[in-house]
């Protein structure tokens, strides 16, 4: 029997409202409203992230359907982001997919965000897309709450094997970035910066940890002391130096990531990697696999920019993946703000 599964996926873990439909694992619509009431404050003002998604989720959902062309009465399940995240802003989005499936009498499906971003790889755009990786698979994830190396033996079979002990790289980034008086999110910023620098113009401190797992604070630091010193000789010295400190800054990140995530590919005797989260958006990153491929014979995956940040076209796919394993969620199971493992 040809297959035929319906599923409208609601992500709003943090400021992105989003909507999306696919018919089994083609993507028919993925429909995502930002919040730029944020960009003042300099990061995510929690209450007013809640406050947006209340405005934004009907609208976004409605869209979704309409340009998938699918009526509600057409779906098979409703899935949506549990957690990890900011719990207001989750509330709004389990909410409501809790109320539309129970009015629907359709099934409804937990997703974890985290794991969202790793099955984000198997999202097909077309019928003839067929360009995903086979198990097991690595994945670097990244993003602004999150480093992590994940070994992915199935759909639903992950495991977490390196991460980072303090602060995530996306963190690192957007508070270095804080501290040059840049915007926010700096990420995007400094990623920008970066391709007009010399990377190497200054060097800055790296962790020294055991395994797989990651340290960004002492770069933090080291970043935040080197510039207090240098700005004692000149205060001008950021305007000066912006494309240079960037390009040093990004290339300590990636150098950190890659390292590590090259010793347990290694190990583990695994060539086929990936990279996932809204830090995989960095060209620095994106060249820096490039470059390991070749080197090591890696087969890599590297998402379209948009899925890379936050989108329910991921949490689709991952609802699509349990719909088929029957695993769904009662109406009792509440959101949570922070998660230990992937398969939750
Ligand atoms: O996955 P994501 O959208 O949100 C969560 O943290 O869940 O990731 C956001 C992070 C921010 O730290 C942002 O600065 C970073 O991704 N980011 C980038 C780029 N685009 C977004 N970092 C470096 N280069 C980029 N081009």
């Amino acid at each position: 029997m040809v297959e035929n599964i319906i599923i409208l996926s609601i992500e709003s873990s943090c400021d992105d409202t989003s909507a999306a439909v696919l018919r089994n694992s083609v993507l028919l619509s993925n429909v995502t409203a930002s919040q730029a009431v944020h960009e003042a404050y300099g990061g995510v003002v929690p209450e007013l992230a809640s406050r947006a998604h209340q405005q934004n989720i009907v609208p976004v959902v409605d869209q979704a359907l309409k340009k998938a062309g699918v009526e509600r009465e057409q779906l098979s399940a409703i899935a949506f982001t549990r957690g990890p995240g900011l719990l207001g802003s989750l509330h709004v989005g389990v909410s409501f997919a809790k109320g539309l499936a129970a009015s629907l009498g359709i099934p409804m499906i937990d997703v974890n965000h985290l794991q969202g971003h790793v099955l984000a790889h198997f999202i097909k755009e077309n019928e003839e897309d067929n360009n995903q990786p086979t198990f097991p698979f690595l994945c670097l994830l990244v993003s602004g709450g999150n480093s992590q190396i994940v070994l992915v033996n199935a759909y639903n079979d992950m495991k977490v094997i390196g991460q980072t002990i303090d602060d995530a790289a996306g963190e690192c980034i957007d508070k270095c970035s804080k501290v040059m008086g840049l915007g926010y999110p700096g990420g995007p910023i400094i990623d920008r910066l970066a391709r007009q620098g010399n990377p190497d113009a200054y060097q800055f401190s790296k962790p020294n940890i055991k395994g797989y797992d990651y340290s960004f604070s002492g770069l933090k630091t080291s970043f935040l002391y080197s510039l207090r010193d240098w700005l004692k000789e000149d205060p001008d010295f950021i305007e000066h130096h912006k494309e240079d400190l960037a390009a040093s800054l990004e290339k300590t990140v990636v150098d950190i990531l890659m390292k590590k995530l090259r010793l347990a590919a290694k190990d583990l005797n695994i060539k086929q990697v990936a990279v996932a989260g809204g830090v995989s958006a960095n060209n620095g990153l994106r060249n820096a696999f490039h470059d390991y491929a070749k080197r090591y014979g890696w087969k890599i995956f590297i998402p379209k920019f948009s899925f890379t940040t936050d989108n329910a076209a991921m949490i689709g796919i991952t609802g699509y993946y349990k719909f088929k394993d029957k695993d769904f969620c009662s109406i009792d199971q509440p959101a949570y703000s922070r998660v230990t493992v992937l398969n939750q």
